[in-house]
């Protein structure tokens, strides 16, 4: 059987499951084309929080990495959330510890802590508020009654912070992201001499260097808004390069360049069509977080939702 044929059967045998378990596909924006062809829905972490409060299908398959699953799980305790790719993980979320975390909240008693989504859920459960990358400044200066912040575990995004909320003191922490600190300035300076007229659009978990040289910082999902709003025909895009296929497919008129071939995450591409046929068949892996952790997790991320203006009850309820 040719390629064109076995993505045909698998796409066919995907939709007759997601009927019969009542299911919802989310993806995530840096995932293969292939599995962006077969979203229910598909976005940022923030709009994937805010899919997964409202969806009200069964069961939930998400495509993107595990974080993103137990952040789904928390805030739909009643629905099966399934992640096709166990081993999908996000290397910066594993640079924080809670004991060191522990020791730096000892260091800083009066600072709170605010916890970037890619983190765990236990990492969540002692924290103040959760954020994303297109909510981190707003939930910053939402907490009115601190003047220290311990942001964690990005020191990029808690830089870009840092220098839009200069009132308070941003206490970094040592992680960054592996794919995003991949690409440099002068990659950058590169690709727009190649592309005359081109804008630049980073991610803030990219080098600040890398910042400094763009025209437009943004999460993934404001990549999208500020494309398509913009007069510009040509974009630099400074982040993961599962993002181009999405983008082109919303601008056709309009054309965007990935400044090194290195911008790949490799734990989003983990997921395949036959991985996403596999876990609806045999409802794998699901991924379920219970009592304190759940219930501290979920206050963290009912408060960002809260402050993101996410008026779905089901979410924002006892915090
Ligand atoms: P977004 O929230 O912008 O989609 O970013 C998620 C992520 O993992 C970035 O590396
Ligand atoms: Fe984690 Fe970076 Fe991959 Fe995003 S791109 S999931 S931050 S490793």
């Amino acid at each position: 059987m040719d390629d064109v044929k076995y993505r045909q059967n698998l796409k066919k045998k995907i939709e007759k499951l997601k009927k019969e378990r009542n299911a919802v596909i989310i993806v995530h924006n840096y995932q293969r084309d292939e599995i962006q062809d077969i979203a229910d829905i598909s976005g940022d972490s923030l709009a994937l929080s805010q899919a997964a409060v409202r969806a009200d299908a069964k069961v939930i398959v998400f495509c993107g990495v595990d974080f993103m699953a137990e952040s789904a799980s928390i805030l739909n305790p009643n629905k099966i959330v399934l992640l096709p790719v166990k081993e999908a993980g996000c290397p910066m979320a594993d640079m924080v510890t809670v004991e060191r975390l522990r020791d730096k909240k000892k260091e800083h008693p009066d600072a709170a802590i605010v916890c970037y989504v890619n983190s765990s859920a236990t990492i969540k459960a002692e924290s103040d508020i959760c954020c994303t990358s297109s909510n981190a400044i707003q939930v910053v200066k939402s907490l009115k009654d601190y003047k220290e912040i311990i942001f964690i575990p990005d020191k990029n995004l808690g830089r870009y912070v840092q220098a839009n909320v200069p009132d308070k003191k941003i206490i970094l922490w040592e992680g960054f992201c592996p794919t995003h600190i991949r690409v440099s300035k002068e990659e950058i300076l590169d690709a727009k001499k190649l592309h005359p007229d081109v804008l630049v659009l980073a991610h803030p978990e990219c080098n600040p260097d890398v910042l400094f040289v763009s025209d437009h910082i943004c999460s993934t999902a404001g990549m999208f808004k500020f494309a398509k709003a913009s007069k510009a025909k040509s974009f630099i895009i400074a982040t993961e390069s599962g993002m181009l296929y999405g983008l082109k497919k919303a601008n056709p008129d309009k054309d965007f360049y990935v400044p090194t071939e290195r911008l790949v995450c490799p734990t989003m591409k983990l997921t395949t069509l036959g991985w996403v046929a596999h876990s609806l068949e045999n409802m794998e892996h699901q991924i379920k977080i219970t009592g304190e952790i759940k219930e501290k997790a979920y206050k963290s991320l009912a408060r960002m939702l809260k402050v993101s203006g996410e008026k779905s009850g089901a979410a924002i309820s006892g915090v």
